[in-house]
């Protein structure tokens, strides 16, 4: 994917960098963030959905937020989905136009609400009644106004992992259609002074690769907003997708051209505005995944290797689940290679295993490898999502670096955590000093 592409060495290169060199000079494990690649997936979301349709699309932070990130995402002209005040402080930092910032999240604090309000945040995506109550006084007392899209679920199940599965009725996120708490929702809205209601918005799960499921999420909120219409006058006049364009992990996986996906979508609306005969709303999507994980790939250090005879042979790796949960969440499957060893044809079943003191903590069960030696880098490819902006310090490990790579050269975007860090928040009572 993207700029990566074995050298004249047979190392593994990623965006004009030798895999070894990376290594050798930042220390693993590392995340590798291919700038182009990155860039690339940017492009085709804007010339797919903006150029083409005049659909905005909007990163979701979630996936992978700092502020290298904020920067080329702003300069690609995608606008931003944050979730917290963490995400909005980092976008705003990296000075992020708040216009073009949409501010979800299922429980935003009091806090969270004041300081988007304070940063004047292009829109609330809110989720909920106690939020559309909490948000118009908050704005009453601010003496502004808040632009607000209402969070239904559509009741669409999607194909996919059920803790990434979000569109079903028995969720916390959102309000649902089918019991009347949705239509309550936008009554409440259009009554508030202080709250602009301008559309709907829904989000149907993640690394979803049928787009029939976009195509009927489209037309149940279609349905919705004309049911909107009939009942209170009001035209939706925002419509925002969500995200959830799946992504080649592993074989099997067939992701759909960003092209597709906009058509299947933007086909649908347009139909279903002539049917209801009423304008078509903006579309927005919220893609992550899509956009950062392909830009993504993370390199360790093979250090322990225990060959247990006829069961099983681990490769343990100086990372884990501390920098990529997603095998223990969610049983995810990943692909990689020996970065100085592309060449040489696979001649082992291993599994690879971290370095946190828990069995789950693996990153790869069964992959076939070249003969693995300790010190060999074992590259794991598409990391870009969901892996720092999930990285925790279980057993104290630091949270590695990330660089950014492009046309040979790389650059730190985040540092690594040094012990120092990990103890700069602890305090000793007096009593125990
Ligand atoms: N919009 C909303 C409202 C979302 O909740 C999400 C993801 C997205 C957009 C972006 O979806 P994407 O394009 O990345 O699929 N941690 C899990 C995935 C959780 C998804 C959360 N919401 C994982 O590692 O698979």
């Amino acid at each position: 994917n993207g700029t990566m592409r074995v050298n004249e060495k047979g190392h593994l290169e990623i965006g004009g960098c030798d895999s070894l060199d990376l290594a050798r000079e930042f220390g693993t494990p590392l995340y590798v963030l291919d700038e182009m690649c990155f860039r690339e997936s940017c492009r085709d979301y804007y010339h797919s959905f903006t150029q083409s349709y005049g659909a905005e699309v909007i990163y979701a932070g979630k996936t992978l937020l700092n502020l290298a990130v904020c920067r080329m995402v702003e300069e690609e002209g995608l606008g931003l989905d944050v979730v917290s005040g963490g995400e909005l402080f980092t976008a705003l930092k990296a000075g992020f136009p708040a216009e073009r910032i949409y501010f979800h999240g299922n429980n935003k604090s009091y806090a969270e609400l004041a300081m988007a309000l304070e940063a004047e945040v292009g829109f609330f995506m809110v989720d909920n009644l106690c939020e559309l109550e909490l948000l118009n006084s908050l704005a009453e007392k601010a003496g502004k106004k808040a632009t607000v899209i209402l969070r239904v679920t559509p009741g669409i199940e999607a194909h996919t992992h059920s803790y990434i599965r979000t569109g079903q009725i028995d969720s916390k996120f959102g309000l649902v259609i089918e019991n009347g708490q949705a239509m309550a929702a936008v009554k409440r809205a259009l009554e508030l002074k202080k709250i602009d209601f301008k559309g709907l918005h829904c989000h149907i799960g993640s690394q979803i690769f049928e787009l029939e499921s976009y195509s009927h999420t489209v037309e149940v909120m279609m349905a919705f907003a004309n049911k909107v219409f009939e009942e209170t006058g009001c035209h939706v006049k925002v419509l925002d997708l969500g995200g959830g364009l799946g992504v080649y992990y592993v074989e099997g996986d067939q992701p759909r051209p960003v092209k597709d996906y906009a058509a299947v979508t933007m086909k649908a609306v347009l139909e279903k505005a002539a049917e209801y005969n009423f304008p078509a709303p903006k579309i927005i999507v919220e893609p992550g995944r899509s956009i950062s994980g392909p830009a993504g790939t993370t390199l360790y250090t093979v250090g322990a290797i225990k060959d247990i005879p006829g069961i099983r042979k681990y490769l343990a790796v100086d990372g884990g689940m501390g920098d990529n949960p997603r095998l223990a969440l969610y049983q995810a499957r990943y692909e990689a290679c020996l970065a100085g060893k592309v060449k040489q044809q696979p001649s082992e079943l291993v599994s690879v295993a971290g370095k946190c003191c828990e069995s789950g903590d693996m990153l790869i069960w069964d992959i076939e490898l070249p003969s693995a030696e300790t010190g060999d880098i074992l590259a794991v490819s598409c990391t870009g999502a969901y892996n720092y902006s999930m990285a925790m310090n279980y057993n104290r490990l630091p949270r590695p670096a990330m660089v950014l790579v492009r046309g040979g050269g790389a650059e730190l975007i985040t540092r690594r955590e040094s012990y120092e860090d990990l103890v700069s928040h602890d305090l000793i009572p007096e009593r125990l000093r």
